[in-house]
This record gives C-alpha cells, sequence and structure tokens, in this order.
C-alpha cells in the first residue's frame, strides 16, 4: 500500500512566500514524485470560521483565491483532489463522535491553540467551534485513510491529536478490524522554511501583521516590498560590516536562493556563503543583495503569475472541479465512516429484520 497524503489549509487570505516555502514546495515535490495512491487538498472553510463566524464573505471569497493561488503555484488537479471542506458532511458526523473522546483541558492544552488564544484575545470568549477544531481536524485526516500530512511544524500538535484520538478510539471500541490508520506529519527540512520571517523582521509572515509578498502581487509590488525588507541597522555606509543574523534578506536568501542564481543573475560571487562573508567583510551595499533577491523572487514569481491571469477566466470551471471532488471525497470517506459505526455499533439500520 503506498500512502495517502492529506493537508489543507483555511481560506482566510491570499497565499504568500511563507506558505510557498511551508507548505506549498513539499507539496509540489509529493506531487512530482507520484509515490501515493490519493492525495488531498482540502480547503478548510468550516475550520476557518470557527474565528470567524461573523467574516463569512471573507471566507467565501478566499476559497476561490485559494484555489487559484494553488492552481497557479503548480498543483495539478489531475493528481492532486482539491476540495471543500465544508461540501463533506461525513466529516462534521465523524466529529461528533471524536467529540467524546477528548477533554476540554486536552484541548486547552494544546500549544497552537493556546498561542492562537491569546493572539485573538479569546481567553474568556473562546468559541466551542475553535477549541475544538484539533478534534475536527482529526476527522478531516482519518476520513480518508490517510499516511502523510505534510504541514508546517505549528500543525505537530494538532496530528498528536489525531493519533490520540486513534488509540482511544482503538481502546475504547476494540475493532475488529482496525479502522483508521496511524498519520504521521512532514515538516519542512528547516525552521528558516517552517517559519519564514515577514518584511519586517519581527515575526512570522502572514497576512495579518501586514508583512507578507503574496503568490498574486504584481512585479512592481514585489519589488518594492523587498526594496523596503529589514536588513542591518547598523549597517549604513557599504564600507560598514553588516551582520546575517536578522537579515530579512538574507534569511529570505537562505529561503530560495540556489548557486546557479549566482551564474545568471550575480557571477561574481559563487555562492550564499561567498556573498554573506563579503557583506559581513563590509564593502557590500543593501540594494545590491536586495536587486539579486528580487530577480529570484520573480524568477519564481513571474509564471505563477502568468497562470494566474488565465485561472482568472476559468472562475466557473475552478467552482465545479472544487464540488465535484468534494462529491468524490464524501464518497470516499463515507466508507471508513460507516465501518467506524460499525465497530462503535451504533449502525442501527443494522436493527431492522432483513
Ligand atoms: N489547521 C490547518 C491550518 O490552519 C488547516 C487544516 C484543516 C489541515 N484540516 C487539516 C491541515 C488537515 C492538515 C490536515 O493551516
Amino acid at each position: 500500500m503506498k500512502d495517502v497524503i492529506l493537508t489543507g489549509d483555511r481560506p482566510t487570505g491570499n497565499l504568500h512566500l511563507g506558505h510557498y516555502v511551508g507548505s506549498i514546495k513539499n507539496r509540489l515535490r509529493l506531487q512530482n514524485e507520484g509515490n501515493y495512491d490519493k492525495f488531498y487538498i482540502m480547503i478548510a472553510d468550516t475550520q476557518a470560521l470557527t474565528d470567524n463566524a461573523e467574516r463569512v464573505d471573507k471566507v467565501k471569497n478566499n476559497i476561490i483565491q485559494v484555489s487559484i493561488d494553488y492552481l497557479s503555484a503548480g498543483i495539478d488537479p489531475n493528481k492532486v483532489n482539491i476540495f471543500l471542506q465544508s461540501q463533506v458532511p461525513e466529516l462534521f458526523e465523524m466529529t461528533s463522535y471524536f467529540m467524546n473522546l477528548v477533554t476540554v483541558s486536552r484541548l486547552q492544552r494544546n500549544p497552537t491553540i493556546k498561542e492562537e488564544i491569546k493572539q485573538r484575545g479569546f481567553e474568556k470568549t473562546i468559541p466551542i467551534g475553535f477549541l475544538n477544531y484539533p478534534v475536527s481536524q482529526a476527522a478531516d485526516i482519518l476520513a480518508f485513510g490517510t499516511t502523510l500530512v505534510p504541514v508546517g511544524d505549528d500543525q505537530l500538535p494538532m496530528i498528536e491529536q489525531c493519533r490520540e484520538i486513534v488509540h482511544t478510539f482503538n481502546n475504547i471500541y476494540k475493532p475488529k478490524t482496525p479502522v483508521f490508520k496511524m498519520p504521521k506529519a512532514i515538516v519542512p527540512q528547516s525552521q528558516i522554511l517552517s517559519r519564514l520571517p515577514g518584511l519586517d523582521g519581527k515575526i512570522k509572515m502572514s497576512k495579518s501583521a501586514g508583512n507578507a509578498i503574496f503568490l498574486c502581487d504584481d512585479e512592481k509590488t514585489v519589488k518594492e516590498k523587498i526594496m523596503s525588507a529589514y536588513t542591518d541597522p547598523d549597517h549604513i555606509k557599504i564600507s560598514d560590516p553588516g551582520k546575517i543574523e536578522g537579515n530579512i534578506v538574507f534569511a529570505y536568501l537562505d529561503a530560495f536562493c540556489e548557486d546557479e542564481h549566482f551564474k545568471k543573475y550575480l557571477p561574481e560571487y559563487k555562492n550564499l556563503n561567498e556573498l554573506k562573508s563579503h557583506y559581513q567583510k563590509g564593502g557590500l551595499g543593501d540594494v545590491k543583495v536586495k536587486l539579486f533577491l528580487n530577480n529570484i523572487i520573480q524568477e519564481l514569481l513571474t509564471p505563477i503569475r502568468e497562470k494566474r491571469k488565465v485561472l482568472l477566466t476559468q472562475i466557473d470551471e475552478i467552482y465545479q472541479m472544487l464540488f465535484d471532488n468534494s462529491k468524490k471525497a464524501s464518497n470516499e470517506a463515507k466508507i471508513i465512516l460507516q465501518h467506524m459505526k460499525d465497530e462503535m455499533g451504533i449502525n442501527y439500520m443494522n436493527l431492522l429484520k432483513k
């Protein structure tokens, strides 16, 4: 048996470079290796509502935006099932049964939930749905027999919770044939890829912090953002020695630059180490490094932008794809849901004498 891969995003904003290095790149690699039985990417619109109850329009609009972001970045709809969480009712039925297997205090100890409660000022006003989203996320994963979940490291506690639910389910119901596979997370290889910093150098790149370069930004906007990125405030004259740590331009070069970029755009250096040591010694200006980074990022984003233009003329087809794919996903999830209910002994229709 090959792997079943499932991952997803909340549709709360366009995808940016942080998503690109933190998840899209991994997904493209898995897609192109082709070493799987099924590959699902779920647009988690219901999960997005758990902290956006009064912002339905924002979530609704971002369903199509995120779909276009995936397709323009190279996710191939012939290889990957991109579907919409809300259109798969089996997930919510499964969630209801899982909710009885997890305590409130366990959810309150989830480090990602704790952090998000703080960020959102939910200390005294946590919506039940929000606190419960790790349980619902376990259903997203388990309903398809998922074995691999490519995610950023902030999602590791969710996978842990999911695995706990499998153990608890097995302990309580002692299924005669196993219902669930034990899923594993795949995270990006390095810290910088998991948490790409924002342009301001302060925190992780995010739409809400206003420090992001989006996949859909035009050429001019990208260049302006890169030219304004935070570097080393003590590197004033070109001849001054510069610092690499905390310097966002070098952080992005760590994430995006390959040796061949030097041949193309900056042949006086062989590789990033050479560029870094020149910067540290002094004699290398920020503008030169920023223009180099701009070339690399534009090379990545130009084909994505071109593809986006075409996709914008195919909105109806994209919605149709989402609905067809969700129907398929729903039929697949039914199988594990029925198996689960059989093992729990709650398929009451079986009480009818045939
Ligand atoms: N929680 C994920 C995020 O915020 C989105 C998500 C929902 C997800 N269900 C999932 C990710 C299942 C992986 C697997 O990005």
